[in-house]
């Protein structure tokens, strides 16, 4: 056992040291009461400003949490806006496509017609109906805001805390990472039965990687500080949390600015995978020098690597309640862990590059889907499983240890406020 006062958990006292309860992963009721005091009064990410670039230019979202479907459009000014996909009149859906490019939002049943503000511009037969204001039957409006290109909607119309408020206390000093030279390089969507926070709770730690992913990469662990991958930093929040993580700089994996870099990192990335991983190294050796932008460590905003550490692989941001974040010097992961119900969760993940200029780039790119998709599909291997087992009731509560701190701020955060209904 280490030494007491090396324990991260020693830092955040009202955490507790305790097994943790399993009713909130398996029961409907708590669920409910997550739907009505979390879901529908917090920020959500629902997607980033380069999906909507144009006027015109949307996008809807399915919130279940919400118990609501969204249009999220860029309006004529250029800002963006978002709205409960309800006609006015007698509610029909009034878009039907998932993403697209309009004028106006034509509702297929009546025909009634609203402007990129959600306003009504148009009703046939208009004066067939009575004393009807057209200003009293616009869209439903949802509050929505952007932090660093990211958009969120919060469906209180009058939301306790701005963005800004929000995402400062833990984000603050995040703010220039350069999101925006980042573009969409893939992304995966799926459909998994367990609850949210389960499969959360499997990115927000590494104490799993020497197990789970023993056969892909396992060997960008940082072996210096022991076997399994403990963290070098965390910070947790009223809301949010964050966990700083090193890597073994000889690996491909493990040395995240090898391949735009280029140089002694990828020297030392290569120096033993050219030999242990064939492949991985090639796909490296084909990239250099072909990132779109370079990326150098001391341009990263301070709240980025805050250990300033040499050995930095990524950070872990989970911004409240089911966004996760994980940040490398050129690369980002953003998941979203979207409930459909308690035990069914959708996982939307994307993967943001640089823009390759070579042929080997995009290789390079294509090598990363790949592997990461492996990862991915391990991370997913124990989440149903785990959900089934849970729900058998032969176990009430899980033992955590200290490199799995975020769960436990995870579950903490989300008690505290559905106890706060109670
Ligand atoms: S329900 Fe939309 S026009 Fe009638
Ligand atoms: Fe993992």
């Amino acid at each position: 056992m280490k030494p007491e006062t090396f324990f991260l958990t020693d830092r955040y006292p009202e955490l507790g040291k305790g097994p943790v309860p399993l009713e909130p992963y398996v029961s409907p009721e708590y669920y409910q009461r997550e739907k009505a005091q979390i879901f529908k009064k917090t920020w959500l990410q629902v997607g980033r400003v380069e999906e909507i670039s144009q006027p015109g230019d949307y996008f809807v979202k399915e919130l279940a949490a919400c118990d609501t479907e969204i249009i999220v459009v860029r309006n004529k000014a250029g800002q963006i806006r978002a709205m409960h996909n309800v006609c006015a009149h007698r509610m029909n859906q009034l878009v039907y496509d998932k993403c697209g490019h309009t004028r106006k939002f034509f509702c297929k049943f009546h025909g009634w017609a609203y402007d990129l503000d959600g306003k009504l511009t148009g009703v046939p037969d208009e004066d067939c109906f009575f004393d009807m204001k057209r200003e009293d039957y616009g869209l439903a409006q949802v509050s929505c805001d952007v932090w660093q290109g990211f958009i969120f909607v919060n469906m209180d119309p009058q939301p306790a805390q701005s963005l800004a408020e929000f995402m400062r206390p833990v984000y603050g000093e995040v703010e220039g990472y350069p999101f925006d030279k980042l573009t969409c390089g893939f992304q995966w969507t799926s459909v998994v039965n367990c609850n949210w926070k389960l499969a959360l709770d499997a990115f927000q730690e590494a104490y799993h990687v020497a197990y789970v992913h023993g056969r892909s990469i396992a060997d960008a662990i940082d072996r210096s500080e022991g076997g399994s991958m403990r963290p070098l930093d965390v910070v947790c929040g009223d809301l949010h949390r964050r966990l700083s993580l090193a890597g073994n700089q000889k690996s491909v994996y493990g040395n995240p600015k090898a391949a735009t870099s280029g140089g002694a990192a990828a020297e030392q990335a290569l120096a033993e995978s050219a030999q242990t991983r064939p492949i991985a190294a090639a796909a490296l050796r084909a990239a250099i020098g072909s990132a779109k932008h370079e990326f150098p460590l001391d341009a990263l905003p301070k709240g980025v690597n805050w250990t300033n550490s040499e050995n930095w692989l990524f950070d872990i941001n989970v911004v409240f309640p089911d966004f996760y974040v994980s940040l490398r010097p050129n690369y980002c992961q953003a998941y979203n862990f979207r409930p459909l119900s308690h035990n069914k969760t959708l996982f939307e993940g994307r993967v943001y590059y640089p823009e390759m200029t070579t042929a080997g780039g995009r290789f390079f790119l294509e090598y990363m889907k790949v592997a990461l998709r492996d990862v991915l599909l391990e991370d997913m291997s124990t989440l149903e499983r785990t959900q089934r087992a849970a729900e058998t009731g032969a176990k009430s509560h899980m033992i955590l240890q200290d490199s799995e701190i975020l769960v436990r701020h995870g579950a903490h955060v989300v008690d505290r406020l559905v106890a706060a209904a109670l």
